[in-house]
């Protein structure tokens, strides 16, 4: 399999590259990043065979005749490139909808031009992200509708394109990994307004997104509750990614 990653300097993300370079049936990863591979991250590497950094700059355009022929023929997408929750406060909200919807749109619609059928395209989002967008939200209104509608944008796009493209989405909570802790019994109080919302270690999240490219999506959402059963089971199958 060829898969393309976005997001890869990011917490999920570069967990995601990590894994996909141990995985034996994933033949090439192609990382979508704005900056060059960083010198220090342990685990990628520019002499690694299987994997080609891929610097893109304009984001909301069509893509460039090279960054076209290195997403040509991949078989799935796993879209971890957004502005976080907490991250967007700080931010012009104008460009945060820029980055988290119009980037992603854009990369959807262009990946699924040059890429095999199926390709399968599995986009990050949380669990506090809204579709509907009827509903009057308590907090963080504007930027969970927002996402919200980039979700509802791709599945459209997934519909009037079947079986040719697939999409589905990762509705997480809370995730651990190194260095970061186990969301605070005040997070997890949020999330369980969600429903059963278990708190994910980012290798079982990136091993269920990379699952779920290899082996064809399950359903869409995917809760944590179902992100943890299947990240559970690959890395209990295959020893540990
Ligand atoms: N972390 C959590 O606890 C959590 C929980 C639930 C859901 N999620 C969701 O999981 C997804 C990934 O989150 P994360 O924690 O991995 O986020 P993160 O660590 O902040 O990483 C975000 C990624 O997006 C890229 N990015 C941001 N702005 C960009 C821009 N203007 N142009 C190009 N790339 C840009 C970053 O690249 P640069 O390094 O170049 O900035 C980075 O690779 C998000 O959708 C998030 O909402 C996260």
């Amino acid at each position: 399999m060829k898969l393309i990653i976005t997001g890869a300097t990011g917490f999920v993300g570069k967990e995601a590259v990590r894994q996909a370079l141990h995985n034996p049936a994933v033949s090439s990863v192609v990382v979508l990043a704005r900056k060059p591979l960083p010198q220090d991250t342990p685990g990628l590497d520019e002499g690694n065979a299987k994997l080609q950094w891929v610097v893109l700059e304009d984001w909301t355009s069509p893509y460039s005749e090279t960054v076209r022929e290195h997403v040509m023929n991949a078989d799935a997408c796993i879209w971890s490139l957004a502005v976080t929750p907490s991250k967007s406060r700080e931010m012009d909200f104008a460009y945060v909808t820029k980055i988290c919807s119009d980037y992603t749109i854009n990369g959807l619609k262009n990946m699924a031009a040059v890429a095999n059928k199926p390709f399968r395209f599995v986009y990050v989002s949380g669990v506090t992200i809204e579709r509907d967008q009827s509903k009057s939200l308590t907090f963080l209104a504007d930027y969970r509708l927002m996402r919200g509608r980039v979700e509802n944008e791709l599945l459209e796009f997934a519909e009037q394109h079947k079986p040719n493209v697939q999409v589905t989405v990762a509705k997480p909570g809370g995730i651990e990994g190194p260095g970061v802790a186990i969301s605070t019994a005040a997070m997890q109080a949020v999330f369980a307004l969600f429903g059963d919302t278990p708190t994910i270690h980012v290798s079982e999240l990136a091993a269920a997104l990379i699952d779920q490219c290899l082996n064809g999506i399950t359903e869409d959402p995917l809760w944590a509750k179902e992100l943890v059963r299947i990240g559970k089971r690959v890395l209990r199958d295959d020893g540990g990614l």
